[in-house]
């Protein structure tokens, strides 16, 4: 199998809003920077009768939106012959028959192929399944690979059932699931802050961080979700996957090599390591006029935000919280990571006492102020011994003024085309996730449950998040935004 092989990619889900908003702007924009392999076909299969041209009509708008003045139509034409419309039932083994026969006319010989299932999670079984029953899923000069999206799962059980059922069809090397939130620069760029540089390894760890704080909020409210997301709620929805990556790309000990499986064996031993997260140490809210949207229950009891404290069970992080906290409807959209230094053990200057020192500060913004600052005390100019808290900022779009920082979707795709799973996560880490996240949505279940507080939308979330912290006289921290070069 070769990766100079011709290439068809397969989006199930292929008009719906993922394609359209995602999936077809990155694969376009692969293609203007010739780094689709070639020849390349794209099918874009939904379940509406439809043609190819009426496809590319609605994919084009999508792309139009997402390019903005850069949109070539030159370019967009040549893109658009290579997309073909095929319509499918995901639960019929008869569609898929047809499907088949359909690549085999498009591709005319052995080709390599991607099945992107970007549909709603009740069709990921059926659609495997009926891959398999018409033998899409066998190899045979050319490859066959599985991106799913999420949500993988509802819950362990279902995550291990969907696994099984993959399993048994195409082996984990060719398995993508997909979290966004690794294909971002800036995630991705922890890997380097941490392991290309020296000299904030040897402070990472429980002896110098006080401690840390992830926060991915959305001044958005639920919109056109809400089906989906009152069954889902924010845990499922951004805890599960993007907070809980996150956060072991921050907590995770060196891998011996940039490589799929070293890069996420690492990673899924920090999950392992969560110590069970304590019911009364997590805020659940809602934000108030949620339950006036349509398809959300008059008395829905699903929380828009949730704020955690998590324990790493290890020696570098005995004894650091991870603070972790997201929501819709709040004051505005960011997703910053927040690294607390310890205060100096000892004060030669005639300062407040060194508890009362405003704190070391490493900033990771993921977005939108894309960059990293770290905070630091320095001596007021004409004073005698005060001081002042400064910042050394390093944005992306100062430093690398030249380069637009591509979606995360370009990226993932590319990767998955290529077969580098790095980016993606591993059966185990999704079933690692689910065993932190399973208890605390029982725990919600239960008498112990933490009241669902009401917060304003605009507002930062529930007065109880504060508190949370404010338990061990600690604050939550926001500052990538607000020093701004
Ligand atoms: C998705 C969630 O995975 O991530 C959405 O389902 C959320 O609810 C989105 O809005 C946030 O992603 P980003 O990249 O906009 O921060």
């Amino acid at each position: 199998m070769s990766d100079s092989n011709p290439i068809t990619i397969v989006i199930f889900g292929g008009s719906g809003d993922l394609a359209r908003r995602k999936l077809f702007p990155a694969l376009f924009n692969l293609y203007g920077k010739e780094q689709l392999p070639t020849p390349f076909h794209i099918v874009g299969a939904a379940s509406s009768p439809r043609s190819d041209e009426e496809l590319r009509t609605i994919l084009c708008k999508g792309v139009m939106e997402a390019a903005g003045q850069d949109f070539d139509e030159e370019q967009w034409s040549a893109f658009a012959q290579q997309i073909v419309y095929a319509q499918i039932d995901l639960t019929q083994p008869r569609d898929f028959a047809r499907l088949k026969e359909q690549l085999q006319t498009l591709e005319q010989g052995s080709a390599n192929r991607l099945y992107h299932l970007a549909v709603d999670p009740e069709y990921f079984m059926p659609a495997v399944n009926n891959l398999q029953a018409s033998g899409l899923h066998q190899a045979d000069a050319g490859w066959r690979r599985l991106v799913i999206e999420k949500p993988f799962g509802h819950d362990l059980a279902s995550a291990q059932e969907l696994n099984q059922c993959i399993e048994a069809v195409f082996p984990e090397g060719e398995v993508f699931r997909i979290d966004h939130y690794l294909g971002k620069e800036t995630a991705q760029n922890i890997l380097f802050l941490r392991f290309a540089n020296l000299i904030f390894e040897p402070l990472w760890n429980a002896n110098y961080i006080d401690n840390v704080q992830i926060s991915v909020v959305e001044n958005v409210d639920v919109g056109e979700r809400a089906r989906y997301y009152d069954h889902s709620g924010v845990l499922r929805d951004m805890f599960q996957n993007h907070l809980l990556q996150l956060l072991s790309l921050i907590a995770m000990e060196p891998p011996a090599s940039f490589d799929a499986d070293a890069v996420r064996d690492e990673k899924v031993k920090v999950l392992k390591s969560i110590l069970p997260v304590a019911i009364d140490e997590t805020v659940r809210g809602q934000y108030h006029g949620y339950r006036q949207a349509q398809y959300v229950a008059a008395d829905s009891q699903t929380a828009t935000y949730a704020a955690l404290k998590v324990q790493i069970d290890n020696w570098r992080w005995q004894g650091v919280p991870f603070y972790l906290r997201s929501g819709k409807g709040l004051a505005e959209k960011s997703s910053e990571i927040v690294i607390e230094f310890k205060r100096p053990p000892h004060l030669m200057f005639a300062l407040p006492p060194a508890q009362k020192l405003t704190p070391n500060i490493l900033y990771i913004c993921i977005q939108p102020d894309e960059g990293i600052h770290l905070q630091f005390e320095a001596k007021e100019p004409g004073s005698l011994q005060a001081t002042a808290t400064v910042d050394l900022e390093f944005h992306y779009r100062t430093s690398f003024k030249d380069s637009v920082l591509a979606d995360a979707y370009e990226r993932l795709l590319l990767d998955a085309i290529h077969g580098d799973a790095t980016l993606f996560t591993r059966r185990d880490g999704i079933e690692a996730a689910w065993r932190v996240i399973d208890p605390i949505l029982q725990g919600w279940q239960g008498e112990d449950a933490p009241p669902l507080a009401s917060y304003e939308p605009g507002s930062w979330g529930p007065a109880t998040a504060d508190a949370l912290l404010a338990r061990t006289g600690r604050a939550w921290r926001h500052g990538c935004c607000e020093h701004e070069a």
